[in-house]
């Protein structure tokens, strides 16, 4: 079968989160269950030198005030189709905002790579490929489905998956002529939400199937604390409606493949890449040496740490930050290694290289989200026998075993659980990281368990073609 997977990022060639991760991956993954995906993204300034290197396969006269051409080839052996169209991408700054905030046109510039997307469902692409399904991915591709089912789909069946609820692509309604949307569809059961526009709403009520990133998450967003505004819509297609887990790339994140290489069989050498670790960062920490990799936000809960942290710090505990985000957020971790030194080292930045030393030298990652749809770096944290400490909330609630009594009694603890995503529990949390690692043998086990726990994309690659499959019948 032939997928077209819509997104606004994709690794290896733009990254600001799991997004990427989730849409770079996926065409490996589904090409082992014989699904040819390729991906439709945007050609941002940084990505134009690639277009040299590739084919013309579409073109529009008129996209939103300007030309735009899809330009076809192989990154990293993935198939990517670019939507260059400078008067919407070639700009400084990143994908989603410039200097000054948001770009001021997103609707427009991702209502194009929408737009597109349709156009190349219903017509294919000028080297004769077209795809059975659309698959679009969170709010930036949400009016793809939209065109088609207002202006023909050809046959061809859309999924929209959604990654985080909390961007819902609103745009005022005044827009809707521009954006080729039908003023016969403005209403609440279509494309009217709070008076304005949504992609994300408009996505979800024309595309033939719903996902999210995981089961548990799926569930969540149909109820109001979740669901940000969007819980009676989900709801109300509670029938196409599935979770598929992520998965994370094995190739990519492995023990086995970093420069001090380690497996579940023989840690040895996760002590050496602790002590190197240690040293970048500056610490000297007796007990479990923590690790946080997130962008710093309230979703991810970061704000907790001031106040869970002084207790861990005097039971012997230490935690290392890689991390950007809200400057409010990226301050008060600077200020708590000013307050401990020794024991706590920040890194404000993007450091995919340092990551991969974090969770090979970390004892344990932290991840006290408020919400969390799935979440990867509880999943690195299994593989690379750093113990996850999460917050019982989406896909986190799905990819950790915590370690209680029933689950140590039974062999399969993995981690670490807490709930609600407030300081009394996450301390609560540290207390029982502290005894765990304090018992070796224990401590080992989990560990052990940890690395041996599936984060493939094996189970996950298998259930998206069965839904395709199911799609095209
Ligand atoms: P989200 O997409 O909500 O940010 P995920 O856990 O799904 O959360 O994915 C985040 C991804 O971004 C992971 O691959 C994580 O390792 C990576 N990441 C986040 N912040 C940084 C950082 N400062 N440096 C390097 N990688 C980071
Ligand atoms: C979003 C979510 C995260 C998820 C990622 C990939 O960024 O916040 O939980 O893992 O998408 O699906």
């Amino acid at each position: 079968g032939r997928v077209l997977s819509v997104a606004s990022e994709c690794v290896p060639l733009l990254k600001t989160g799991g997004l990427a991760d989730v849409v770079g991956a996926l065409p490996g993954a589904l090409a082992a269950e014989g699904w040819e995906m390729r991906v439709l993204m945007p050609c941002y300034r940084p990505l134009r030198w690639r277009l040299e290197q590739m084919e013309e396969v579409f073109s529009e006269e008129d996209l939103f005030g300007g030309r735009g051409r899809v330009m076809a080839g192989e990154v990293a052996g993935r198939r990517m189709l670019l939507l260059d169209a400078p008067h919407l991408y070639d700009r400084e700054g990143g994908p989603y905002a410039g200097p000054w905030g948001d770009w001021g046109d997103n609707a427009q510039r991702f209502a194009a790579l929408s737009w597109i997307a349709a156009r190349i469902a219903r017509e294919g692409l000028s080297d004769g490929w077209r795809p059975e399904v659309l698959h679009a991915h969170d709010w930036q591709a949400g009016f793809a489905p939209a065109y088609l089912a207002y202006w023909g789909s050809g046959g061809v069946r859309s999924v929209l998956t959604v990654h985080n609820i909390a961007f819902q692509g609103w745009a005022p309604a005044a827009l809707l002529p521009s954006l080729r949307l039908p003023a016969s569809e403005f209403h609440p059961a279509a494309l009217e939400y709070y008076g304005g526009l949504s992609s994300l709403k408009a996505g979800l009520v024309t595309a033939d199937h719903i996902t999210t990133v995981s089961p548990t998450y799926a569930c969540e967003l149909m109820r109001p604390e979740f669901g940000m505004g969007l819980q009676g819509v989900i709801a109300a297609r509670a029938g196409q409606v599935s979770g598929i887990l992520n998965g994370v790339d094995t190739d990519i994140w492995s023990p086995e493949a970093e420069e001090r290489p380690y497996t579940a069989r023989s840690l040895k050498a996760k002590a050496e890449n602790r002590a190197v670790l240690s040293g970048a960062f500056k610490l000297d920490v007796p007990g479990p040496l923590a690790i946080l990799v997130s962008r710093l936000t309230y979703q991810k809960g970061i704000d907790l740490i001031p106040e869970v942290l002084p207790d861990f710090i005097a039971a012997g505990g230490g935690l290392a930050v890689l991390g950007t985000g809200d400057a409010a957020l990226e301050g008060a971790m600077r200020e708590l290694e000013v307050r401990f030194p020794g024991r706590v080292g920040v890194r404000i930045g993007y450091d995919e290289g340092l990551s991969h030393l974090m969770f090979a030298g970390g004892d344990a990652v932290l991840v006290p989200s408020r919400f969390e749809p799935c979440g990867l770096t509880q999943m690195y944290g299994l593989r690379y026998g750093a113990i996850p400490v999460v917050a019982l909330t989406g896909g986190l609630a799905d990819t950790i075993i915590n370690a209680n009594p029933a689950a140590l009694t039974a062999g399969c603890a993995t981690g670490l659980t807490f709930h609600p995503t407030e300081p009394p529990a996450f301390a609560e949390a540290l207390r029982r990281l502290i005894h765990l690692y304090a018992d070796h043998a224990l401590w080992e086990k989990v560990q052990k368990n940890a690395m041996r726990h599936p984060v493939g994309w094996q189970t996950s690659a298998a259930a998206y073609a069965a839904l395709y499959r199911e799609l095209v019948a």
